[in-house]
């Protein structure tokens, strides 16, 4: 009995979608402000189901109403980066147009659980539990579960093994700050500094902090979409089928970690009521001193904001 609503049928909304779809919920939403465009991927979505074999209703549309009654609600919508600039040079124009878009949420689906995906992530995350005056609980960022995936992505490349056996943590903010956690990292429960020497470790972190940057400059205009959005539908699933999994998340923080008043990617128990638990993992001093580097420059953006 579910209904989602994706906003925005950019790049990461539509794939977003198409997986959804793939997943059998009864109903998706999807919105954007272009005429036509999410009428247009909505409809080669709804043929899709023929071959692919699902019976999920998807509809594209420009009238925020059509949101009424999802459970779930997911904002891709504002501007990516292009390359050199950073997420936080967006904060300006995805501030607004998130404000809007919140606004929307908390008038026609009042009792969704809310996801946000646009950047700069734990910056936008925090205007989208504004603006929607939703308990803070209700209202979390994807980011940590793409960041994670990429660290596990070139851990079993160096290692030459299976994905499927390499579990990753990465908490922090969702830039250049952002900290991947070795120590918390297994691959099929053997923690990696068992197998990868030192230096290595360094590397593949430093690739995961600029994982986003070097698909950017491949790509030249857009960011990443396809590791976006399977990381949205993992956080998905967890939410529509409350199956309380520990995975990272931009998640609202009330002293936990030394932190107060902002949303910073930290792991914890998601379920149907969103943010369930936050998990305090003991950490390096080093990790704990990027972290206070990394919530700073969390602060100053929101201190930009008039909100
Ligand atoms: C990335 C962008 C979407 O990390 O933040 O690819």
């Amino acid at each position: 009995m579910a209904k989602i609503s994706v906003i925005g049928a950019g790049n990461v909304g539509a794939t977003t979608v198409q997986r959804l779809a793939e997943l059998e919920p009864d109903e998706i939403v999807m919105t954007d402000i272009v005429e036509g465009l999410p009428q247009g991927k909505a409809l080669d979505l709804m043929q899709a189901g023929a071959i692919n074999g699902y019976d999920t209703q998807v509809t594209g549309t420009n009238d925020y109403a059509d949101i009424a009654g999802s459970n779930l609600v997911i904002i891709t919508a504002g501007i990516a980066r292009k390359p050199g600039m950073s997420r936080e040079d967006l904060i300006k124009t995805n501030s607004k147009i998130i404000g809007d878009v919140a606004s929307n949420i908390a008038k026609y689906a009042p009792d969704s659980i809310v996801m946000n995906v646009t950047n700069p992530l734990d910056i936008i995350t925090y205007v989208a539990m504004k603006a929607t005056g939703f308990e803070p609980k209700k209202v979390f960022g994807m980011s940590g579960v793409l960041d994670a995936g990429r660290f596990a992505s070139f851990i079993a490349e160096e290692l030459n093994c299976s994905k499927k056996d390499v579990e990753a943590m990465v908490i922090g903010g969702h830039g250049d700050l952002m900290v991947p956690l070795p120590q918390y990292t297994t691959v099929s429960g053997v923690p990696l500094p068992e197998l990868i020497p030192d230096e290595t470790i360094v590397r593949l972190v430093e690739r995961t902090v600029n994982g986003g940057a070097e698909i950017i400059e491949l790509l030249k205009q857009g960011s990443a979409f396809y590791a976006p959005s399977a990381a949205i539908v993992r956080m998905a699933e967890a939410v529509l089928k409350d199956s309380k999994r520990i995975l990272p998340a931009s998640a609202y923080l009330e002293g936990q970690y030394g932190q107060e008043g902002i949303y910073f990617g930290v792991p914890v128990k998601l379920g149907a009521k969103g943010i369930e638990k936050i998990l305090e993992l003991k950490l390096e001093e080093s990790q704990c001193e990027i972290l206070r580097k990394s919530s700073e420059t969390i602060r100053r953006g929101i201190s930009q904001l008039k909100i």
